[in-house]
C-alpha cells in the first residue's frame, strides 16, 4: 500500500436540509468531535496525511472547526461530482480517496481495506459497499459479485432496483487519470438535477475501466447522518465503541450501553465507571478511581485512586490522588483540589484551590478562595466573594484552620494558619494566625419565659 500516493478529498459542502438545523451538517457532534473531524481522523489514522476538504454552506464555520487540512470552496451545492471538481483535481497525482463528510463510522481500518482492495485488484475505481437490511435513502449498487455496473440513486431507481440491498457507502478510491478524464463528463440529467459522483461508475464501465465494489466493509460503516435521529444512532455507536475500547484496556464500565465518554478522553486501568456517567472534552482520569453513577466530568484532570461519588459535576478542574468528592458536589471551572481532600455532598467550588487534606464535607460554597493544608471547612460555610460593586473578591485561609459551621467569610479576607472561626460567625475582618474569631450575638437566656 505504501506504493500508493494517496490524497483524500472530503465532501463537506452540503447544508444537510434534513437536519432542520442552522449548523452545517458536518459540524454536528458525536462524542466530542464533529462529524467532519471523525472522518478526517479516520483518514489520517489510515496513513493519509494529505486531506482536501470541500466546503460550501457556511464554509467559514466549517474551516474554523478543523486544522491540518486544505480547504476548497464549492460556490454552489450542485451535487457530489461538482464538489469533487471544486477540489482542484487537475493538480493531483496518484490515487484519490473520496469520502462523504457525513459518514463518521467509516474507520481507518475500513479505509485501509478499501485501498488494499484497489491495489490488489488493479482497479481504476473502487466503491465501498455494504449489504444492509434497510437501504432506504441510499444509492443502490447494481453489481455482479465484485464487478460494479452502475449506482442508482433512490430517487432515480426502478422498483426492482429499489429492492437491492447492496448500497453505496459514500467512500471511493479512484485513479487520478480516470478522475480527470471522466469527472467533466458527468451530467446533471436526473431527478434532482445534480451532478452525481456516482455516475462515474457507469461512465468508466462503458470505457472499459476496472470498476469494482468492495463489499467487505461492516454494515456499521454505511450508517451516515442525514437527520437528527440518524445522528443520535451514530452517536450511540461511537460512545459504545469508545466504551468497548476502554473495557479492553482494563477500565470497568458497569453499563457500556449507558455511558457517554467522548473519544478524546483517557481513563486508566482499574478505574470503575458507574451507569449514566458523562465524561466530556479532553478529560483524563487516572488508574483505580471510582466514578459513581450519573457524574458529569468535563475537561478535568483526575489523578489516581480518586473516588467521585454519585451525581457529582466537575468542569475544567483538577482533583488530586486519593481525594473523595461528592455525592452531589459541584466543581466549577478552575477548581484545584489537591490529594487527599474530602469534598462532601452539596459543596460548590469555583476558582478554589484546596491544598492537601482539606475537608469540606457538607453544604459549603467556596469561591475565589485558597485553603491551606488540613483545614476543615464546617457545614454550611460560605465565602462571600461577590460584592455590591459587582466585583469578585478573594478569600485566603491558612493551614490547619477550623472554620465553624454556618460561617460567612466576607471577602477580601484572610484567615491565618491554625485560626479558629466560631460557628455562625460573619467574619468581616482578617483573623490572625492561632486566633479565635467569633462574630455573632451572644446567647441570651430568660428563665421561666414560657409559663403556658
Ligand atoms: C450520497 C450518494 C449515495 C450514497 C450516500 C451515502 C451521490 C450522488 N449519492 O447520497 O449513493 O448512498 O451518499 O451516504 O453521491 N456535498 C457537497 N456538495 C454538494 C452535495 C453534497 O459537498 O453539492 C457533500 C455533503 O456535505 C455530504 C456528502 O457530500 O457530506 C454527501 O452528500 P449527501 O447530499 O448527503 O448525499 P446523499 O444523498 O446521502
Ligand atoms: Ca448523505
Amino acid at each position: 500500500m505504501s506504493s500508493l500516493n494517496v490524497t483524500a478529498i472530503v465532501l463537506a459542502g452540503g447544508q444537510g436540509k434534513r437536519m432542520h438545523s442552522d449548523l452545517p451538517k458536518v459540524l454536528h457532534r458525536a462524542a466530542g468531535r464533529t462529524l467532519l473531524s471523525h472522518v478526517v481522523h479516520s483518514i489520517k489514522a489510515a496513513g493519509i496525511p494529505k486531506v482536501r476538504v470541500v466546503v460550501g454552506y457556511r464554509g467559514d464555520e466549517v474551516k474554523k472547526s478543523i486544522s491540518d487540512v486544505e480547504f476548497y470552496l464549492q460556490e454552489k451545492q450542485l451535487g457530489t461530482a461538482d464538489a469533487v471538481r471544486s477540489a482542484d483535481v487537475n493538480s493531483l497525482e496518484g490515487t484519490v480517496l473520496i469520502c462523504n463528510g457525513d459518514m463518521p463510522l467509516v474507520s481507518d481500518r475500513d479505509i485501509r481495506t478499501l485501498l488494499e482492495f484497489f491495489n490488489s485488484r488493479k482497479c481504476d475505481l473502487v466503491v465501498a459497499g455494504a449489504i444492509v437490511k434497510n437501504p432506504k435513502g441510499l444509492g443502490r449498487l447494481v453489481h455482479s459479485g465484485e464487478t460494479l455496473h452502475k449506482i442508482v440513486e433512490e430517487r432515480d431507481a426502478s422498483p426492482s432496483e429499489l429492492k437491492i440491498c447492496a448500497i453505496n457507502v459514500g467512500t471511493y478510491v479512484v485513479s487520478v487519470e480516470s478522475l480527470k478524464k471522466f469527472l467533466p463528463m458527468i451530467s446533471n440529467k436526473n431527478r434532482q438535477n445534480e451532478f452525481y459522483l456516482t455516475d462515474l461508475v457507469d461512465l468508466m464501465m462503458k470505457n472499459e475501466k476496472v470498476v469494482k465494489t468492495c463489499l467487505d466493509l461492516p454494515a456499521r460503516a454505511s450508517r451516515g447522518v442525514n437527520d437528527q435521529f440518524e445522528l443520535a444512532r451514530v452517536r450511540k455507536n461511537v460512545f459504545l465503541k469508545k466504551a468497548k475500547a476502554l473495557c479492553l484496556e482494563g477500565v470497568v464500565i458497569e453499563d457500556p450501553w449507558n455511558t457517554y465518554i467522548d473519544v478524546d478522553c483517557e481513563i486508566g486501568k482499574g478505574t470503575t465507571i458507574g451507569p449514566g456517567v458523562v465524561i466530556k472534552g479532553k478529560t483524563t482520569i487516572g488508574e483505580n478511581c471510582s466514578i459513581e453513577g450519573h457524574c458529569q466530568i468535563t475537561n478535568a484532570v483526575i489523578a489516581d485512586q480518586v473516588h467521585i461519588k454519585w451525581g457529582t459535576i466537575i468542569e475544567d478542574s483538577r482533583v488530586g490522588a486519593n481525594a473523595r468528592v461528592g455525592p452531589y458536589a459541584r466543581l466549577r471551572p478552575e477548581s484545584n483540589v489537591a490529594e487527599e481532600c474530602h469534598i462532601g455532598n452539596f459543596v460548590e467550588l469555583k476558582k478554589a484551590t484546596l491544598h492537601k487534606g482539606v475537608k469540606a464535607n457538607h453544604l459549603a460554597y467556596l469561591g475565589d478562595v485558597e485553603v491551606g493544608e488540613r483545614t476543615n471547612i464546617g457545614c454550611g460555610a460560605i465565602t462571600v466573594n461577590y460584592a455590591v460593586d459587582k466585583k469578585k473578591y478573594k478569600t485566603t485561609i491558612g493551614k490547619d484552620v477550623f472554620i465553624g459551621s454556618d460561617s460567612q467569610l466576607v471577602a477580601p479576607i484572610t484567615v491565618g494558619d491554625n485560626a479558629v472561626v466560631g460557628s455562625g460567625s460573619t467574619i468581616t475582618k482578617d483573623v490572625p494566625e492561632k486566633a479565635l474569631a467569633v462574630a455573632r450575638a451572644r446567647q441570651f437566656v430568660k428563665e421561666n419565659y414560657n409559663k403556658g
